[in-house]
């Protein structure tokens, strides 16, 4: 079926080169038609996080392939949808025109990020939108992270107010979103982003990079391993003396702030007190990564529930890399669900929730349906893009 529009959106703020294109169906709502992302995790894993010389240099080996590709996927399916048979050379040679003539928009990621990677897919965008005379629009890191729990849901879907919990390797942010294109930030992280502090215990416990997935592993297993010995498990941990608690920062404060270097000192004061014993043992370890999540998750979850208690959305939304985190999903589903029933908590599928571009063309799509699109040389880079 032929789309209304079509837009090519491109990602490259952080470490993931990314390209997407997304369509508009005859009901006027989004349709993913690709969704290619080059991960640059091994690249980082040899020096435990991101050199941004390193990573604008990988974006620049990846960005034509990753483009292409989007296209090539995004043509496959549409003649798929169409019920033709799907000839790989003819899509190949097909791809200018294809781009030429079916996409309608050029979306790309104008921070926040690093400068080095943003440059890569920013340029790549506006350099096409130039040559083939496309509008452009240019979208926020943040507010694509909030599309992402909208990229297979139809417009009727978005109710405002939403809340979101915007957590990943840069940003920690609540935002309160009254309408497609009007942000409030109402509490964002004055020093670590979540993902960061993640990062950062794992490289101090020396478990690798990225250090989300794998701290979160090794305190489900000491989770699970309690639960066995004790069915009490929650009760005992959470009073006891002899376990490890680490502080939970400027959860009082009476802001929706976030702080979370104090507790990645509290982990390394933690190790150096046990490694006088010699080296830490995986038990040792898995502790230290339960208390460490516990703490990370108390004050994300008590801060987004105080945000829902005074700002009443409709739509409570938890995005970003860290939303891939089982336990932070699992603890804020129960507790919206017991204290604010009437909130729709929507998670984005894991393969949203880190970096890609699906969600920047998303984001970009509701730009178009309000007419909020520019010229190539109305388009600015801004590292430190606010919403
Ligand atoms: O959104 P994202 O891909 O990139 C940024 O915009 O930063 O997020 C990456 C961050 C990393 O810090 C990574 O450790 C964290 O998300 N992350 C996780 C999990 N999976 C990825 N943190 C906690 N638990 C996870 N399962
Ligand atoms: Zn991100």
């Amino acid at each position: 079926m032929k789309k209304l529009f079509k837009i090519l959106a491109i990602e490259t703020s952080c470490d993931e080169t990314a390209a997407s294109v997304v369509g508009a169906d005859q009901e006027g709502n989004p349709i993913l038609l690709s969704n290619v992302v080059s991960s640059q995790i091994d690249l980082h894993a040899k020096t435990g996080g991101v050199v941004p010389e390193v990573a604008s240099r990988a974006h620049m080996e990846s960005i034509i392939p990753v483009i292409t590709e989007a296209l090539s996927e995004a043509k496959k399916q549409e003649t798929r949808t169409e019920n033709q048979t799907i000839d790989n050379k003819v899509i190949e040679q097909d791809l200018n025109s294809f781009l030429q003539e079916e996409i309608d928009y050029i979306a790309v990621t104008a921070g926040p990020g690093l400068i080095g990677s943003l440059l890569v897919g920013f340029n790549a965008g506006k350099t096409i939108a130039y040559a083939l005379k496309k509008p452009v629009i240019p979208i926020n890191h943040i507010e694509g992270h909030i599309y992402s729990a909208f990229i297979n849901k139809s417009k009727k879907d978005i109710a405002f107010p939403i809340i979101s919990l915007t957590v990943s390797g840069g940003h920690s942010s609540l935002t309160l979103m009254k309408d497609h294109g009007v942000y409030e930030t109402i509490g964002e992280t004055l020093d670590d982003a979540a993902g960061e502090a993640f990062d950062k215990v794992a490289q101090l416990l020396e478990l690798g990079y990225p250090g989300g997935p794998i701290v979160s592993k090794l305190a489900q297993k000491f989770r699970e391993k309690k639960t066995a010995e004790s069915q009490n498990y929650k009760l005992k941990i959470e009073n006891s003396s002899k376990g490890i608690v680490f502080p939970r920062p400027i959860l009082n404060d009476g802001t929706f702030n976030f702080s979370f270097s104090g507790l990645k000192t509290a982990v390394l004061v933690q190790v150096k007190k046990m490694l006088i014993d010699g080296e830490l043992t995986q038990d040792q370890n898995e502790e230290i990564c339960a208390a460490f999540e516990d703490a990370l998750v108390d004050v994300l979850v008590t801060k987004s529930l105080r945000a829902i208690e005074k700002y009443q959305p409709k739509n409570f939304v938890l995005a970003g890399g860290v939303a891939a985190n089982g336990y932070l999903r699992k603890v804020l589903q129960e507790k919206i669900t017991v204290r604010f029933p009437e909130v729709n908590f929507i998670i984005p599928e894991i393969r949203f929730c880190g970096d890609n571009a699906a969600m920047i063309a998303v984001a970009a799509f509701y730009h178009v349906i309000r007419g909020d699109i520019k010229a190539w040389n109305e388009i600015e880079l801004d590292s430190n893009f606010r919403l």
